[in-house]
């Protein structure tokens, strides 16, 4: 944790999730009172086709819900895209730009990402931009140029803590059950801190970092008590409701 941060807990349900899933979510926003929304921020990230129904289940409680991508456009001839503009209209109040499925399936480049986390503050939406390095670079010692190169050119100038928040998910740790050790952790978060307050001050300092990549409830407690993690990204734990708020919970006791 970063001191003075408040965690911040984002479920990210990539492409899972049909009308029925809508009991989990309803779950989630009758779990997310007052006195855990005190000690944490969550944000549920449903699939586009879910995010409208979404936010009007979560109306009047403190669970926030945010979208997956935007295109980095307002409105226009861009088949099958969904714009930051049009998230906002469906009440979303984030979205996540970067996620390395996206830019693994998609071919999104560090320059799309920026153009997305532009449209998101277009918008008024909050950008959660995902960074992180594969095995290969990992195991190469080659992490932090790649997160460096990827926080310089992902990350648009004049970025702040209300518009921005930085995920770090090591490709190689997400969905499989693998995590670095809290050491490995500390030294990324500590590298991407520095970069921030390079780049941004004091904007840099309170702006959240979390860590995604097999987060679960049994080691939530341990990955957010490392300096500089201010919370998580969660992906195949935040499908149930028990997981998901397991999580946020154990955030809630740090
Ligand atoms: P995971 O996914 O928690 O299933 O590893 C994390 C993510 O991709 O955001």
């Amino acid at each position: 944790m970063t001191p003075d941060i408040k965690p911040f807990v984002a479920g990210n349900w990539k492409m899972n999730g049909q009308r029925d899933s809508l009991d989990q979510l309803a779950l989630m926003a009758r779990g997310v009172d007052e006195a855990l929304f005190d000690k944490v921020d969550v944000v549920v990230c449903p699939p586009a086709t879910l995010l409208y129904v979404a936010t009007t289940l979560s109306e009047d409680t403190p669970l926030m819900v945010g979208a997956q991508d935007c295109h980095r456009e307002a409105k226009g001839a861009h088949t099958g895209d969904v714009s930051a503009e049009m998230v906002a209209d469906c009440l979303g109040e984030f979205c996540i730009v970067g996620h390395s499925e996206r830019r693994t399936d998609h071919g999104e480049t560090d320059f799309h990402v920026a153009g997305k986390a532009q449209a998101c503050w277009r918008a008024g939406l909050t950008a959660i931009i995902c960074i992180g390095e594969t095995e290969a670079e990992y195991d190469s010692g080659r992490a932090e140029e790649v997160l460096g190169r990827q926080l310089a050119m992902s990350v648009p100038e004049g970025a702040t803590e209300k518009d921005t928040v930085i995920a770090y998910e090591p490709v190689w740790a997400i969905g499989t059950g693998k995590t670095p050790s809290p050491d490995d952790i500390r030294d990324i978060h500590a590298f991407i801190r520095d970069v921030l307050v390079e780049r941004f001050g004091g904007h840099g300092e309170r702006m959240r970092i979390l860590y995604g990549g097999s987060v679960k409830p049994d080691n939530a407690t341990e990955l957010l008590s490392v300096n500089n993690v201010d919370g998580a990204l969660v992906g195949g734990a935040s499908l149930k409701a028990q997981d998901f708020l397991a999580i946020c919970e154990s955030y809630r006791k740090v």
